[in-house]
């Protein structure tokens, strides 16, 4: 597969063209890299009218995810606020009043796109044992998608989710078909689920659209990824997707990071199906090593390996830095679990090493405390209009009562553990001290 833009990026640096052009460095600088960071010189396209080498690439990555594939350089983020717009374009496009029926665990960028578009939403349930996860209960959405009838419903899933967890989404799309409703799935961690032996895909299972940050389990710099829209989606989507990606983007995306996702449409069409799935078999015994020494797993994601860390004894931030004396470094860590994300390019190597550290561990008695299960607390306010609120800050102890503004509670991993707006209650409280929250924002006078 051709990668044109990487290809442009190079020879213009191998040129002796004089730069009177942005960036400032001129090509020169300490990073090493600063030659192929170019701008929309010439010949260069540009990525919110792309009509040369970047539609050109975008056409290759959409030909490999069988999609309408749209590229962000700044991440899934972009990509999330760009989906919300083009579900309302539609809505407003039959003429019926749009919402969001999402997963309650969505990242906390879904937040910040009800306050930048001002869509309404409802939330999904979240599963009992953790805010991070949401098994989406067919009879709930049914009833209601059902409920909604007369609006234009779009269902927002998280899946994978940050602990591995992957929704059905076949199941969920064959009922959002039924009810006429837009499936959008936050894709963030799977874009590699695409190249699976049997494709594990949004797309591929029906969603409508799907949003996969590139950079997080394919080779790609962090900020790539992409936006893909079904085929089968009214073309609305797609004819609006640069307008889309364009409104909440940066005028200067980085040449950089789109040279990274031009080649790695490369990359995954030089044999890269064969190589995940083998290091997807090897992370899978090794899995199985890991339960037969007595540790509990959360999730079914290939390419996670998440510890239900209190089942063998420690808490998950203890583990974690157990295991970073030894150099293993994990991607999240809580009371609860620690999750490791691994790709091909970790190499058959470290999942050696990783077992190893983890065997060091001796097994000690299971830790019983757990989180609160979750209550939907009440909202008082929309997001946008509680962030508009002047605030104050106060003891999450004294709390009760009071409406919070603050826009995100928790991160890593941003999935927000109570959601600006609402009115903060026992359970809130009793989630925020189990998650080691002290101080939060909380709207001081309304505004008018
Ligand atoms: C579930 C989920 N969605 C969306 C995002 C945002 O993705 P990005 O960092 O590519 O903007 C993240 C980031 O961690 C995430 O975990």
């Amino acid at each position: 597969m051709n990668t044109p833009i990487a290809d442009f990026v190079k020879k213009y640096a191998e040129s002796d063209c004089l730069r009177f052009h942005m960036p400032g460095h001129k090509g020169k600088g300490a990073l090493g890299i600063e030659s192929l960071d170019i701008t929309e010189i010439s010949g260069a396209d540009s990525l919110f009218e792309a009509n040369g080498i970047i539609a050109e690439s975008e056409k290759n990555a959409g030909a490999l995810f069988g999609a309408n594939s749209f590229y962000s350089t700044e991440g899934s983020s972009l990509s999330i606020r760009a989906a919300l717009y083009l579900f309302m374009l539609h809505a407003a496009k039959i003429g019926k009043k749009p919402l969001v029926l999402a997963g309650r665990n969505a990242h906390k960028v879904f937040i910040s796109a009800s306050v930048l578009i001002d869509f309404e939403f409802e939330w999904l349930a979240p599963s009992k044992n953790s805010y991070l996860s949401c098994d989406i209960s067919e009879s709930e959405l049914s009833e209601k998608l059902a409920l909604y009838s007369d609006r234009c419903v779009a269902v927002y899933v998280t899946s994978p989710d940050y602990l591995g967890r992957i929704a059905d989404i076949k199941r969920i799309s064959s009922i959002c078909k039924t009810h006429n409703a837009v499936l959008i799935v936050d894709n963030a961690h799977g874009a590699y689920l695409k190249f699976l032996s049997e494709s594990r895909h949004p797309i591929d299972l029906g969603a409508d659209i799907s949003l996969d940050s590139a950079h997080k389990t394919l080779p790609v710099l962090t900020g790539g990824a992409y936006l893909h829209i079904s085929k089968n989606t009214p073309d609305i989507f797609a004819e609006n997707a640069k307008l889309a990606l364009s409104l909440f983007g940066s005028t200067s995306p980085s040449y950089l990071i789109l040279q990274s996702l031009d080649i790695a449409n490369r990359y995954i069409s030089n044999g890269f199906k064969e190589r995940l799935n083998e290091f997807c078999n090897a992370v899978d015994n090794l899995k199985h090593e890991l339960i037969s020494k007595g540790f509990s797993l959360f999730g079914d994601e290939p390419l996670k390996i998440t510890l239900d860390a209190k089942k063998y004894g420690y808490y998950g931030q203890e583990l974690a830095d157990l295991i970073a004396e030894k150099g293993v470094v994990c991607e999240f860590a809580d009371k609860d679990a620690v999750v490791f994300m691994l790709t091909p390019e970790n190499g058959l190597g470290s999942l050696e090493r990783l077992k190893d550290s983890l065997f060091s561990l001796p097994k000690k008695a299971e830790i019983t405390d757990s989180a609160p299960e979750y209550k939907q607390a009440k909202r008082a306010l929309t997001p946008k209009y509680a962030m508009l609120c002047e605030s104050e800050t106060v003891d999450t102890e004294n709390s009760e009562g009071r409406i919070l503004c603050e826009f995100n509670v928790a991160c890593p991993p941003a999935v927000p553990i109570a959601v600006c707006g609402e009115i903060i209650d026992r359970n809130t409280i009793e989630r925020f001290e189990y998650y080691g929250i002290k101080k939060c924002r909380v709207v001081k006078n309304k505004p008018l």
